[in-house]
């Protein structure tokens, strides 16, 4: 079966609004068109909209890197789903492991996000991944079972198609030791089960399961090559062209 494949870029809490402009210019003018490949890019929030709409005309769609899960209302500091839609962004990152491991959100803080996002028609990409000592202790499997069926409680199987995963092991972010293609493979097929007994096989073998966690240019063919491997969410090395470039542009 032929899956959604998504090339995504994580700009986590960096660039300048000047340099943000100059990215994107480079990226759109060097991104080779793709058949059925998809180019999203998750931008701080105060350049979303400005961003989105440079990218109108480009390869490119934008994502926000997180939301609160509430309409409006007084909640100082956070950005609502209606914000996030209203700035032209088509995806919301849901659930980083910084966001889950640095500012505590949970499995159901991720489920309100999830939820909310489908209301507001935004695709969510969720996030999921163990931490070193998970692995170690061979609790992999158990930790994406909670997250992914966290996540998912209550999703309606109609709303499936608007979702992705993003499996991100967290020993493997801004390490620079990324997962072999095996190690990825292995847990991308886990998480495929996971979705098997939720929602059945046509959904578990049609949802894209991105991998993230040091991709670079030197290691995407051997991860990209995997069958179970549908794209990547890319942090350090989306933040520049000369690195992201060949990493979207690698060859089929
Ligand atoms: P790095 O590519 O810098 O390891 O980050 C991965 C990541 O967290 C993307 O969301």
């Amino acid at each position: 079966m032929k899956r959604r494949e998504i090339f995504a870029g994580n700009w986590k809490m960096y660039k300048t609004y000047q340099d943000a402009v100059d990215l994107v210019k480079g990226l759109s003018a060097g991104v080779k068109k793709t058949d059925g490949r998809e180019y999203a890019i998750f931008i701080p929030a105060p350049y979303l909209r400005d961003i989105s709409s440079l990218c109108a005309d480009t390869l490119f769609v934008t994502g926000a890197q997180n939301m609160y899960f509430e309409n409006q209302g007084a909640f100082t500091g956070e950005i609502s789903p209606l914000m996030v839609r209203d700035c032209g962004a088509a995806f919301i990152l849901i659930g980083h492991s910084e966001r889950r491991h640095i500012f505590h959100e949970t499995d159901e803080d991720v489920n309100k996000k999830v939820r909310a996002a489908l209301t507001h028609r935004l695709q969510p990409m969720i996030c999921v991944g163990e931490l070193l000592n998970e692995r170690e202790n061979n609790e992999t499997l158990q930790v994406l079972e909670r997250q992914v069926k966290g996540a998912l409680l209550n999703i309606e199987k109609s709303d499936m198609a608007k979702i992705s995963i993003a499996y991100e092991p967290v020993w493997a972010i801004g390490t620079g030791k990324v997962a072999t293609p095996e190690i990825a493979e292995e847990a991308h097929i886990s998480i495929r089960n996971i979705i098997k007994g939720l929602y059945g096989s046509d959904i578990s073998e049609s949802i894209p399961v991105l991998y993230g966690g040091s991709v670079k240019p030197d290691n995407i063919a051997g991860l990209y090559k995997m069958n179970n491997i549908d794209g990547v969410l890319v942090g350090g090395a989306s933040l520049e062209t000369k690195d992201f470039l060949p990493i979207v542009n690698v060859k089929n």
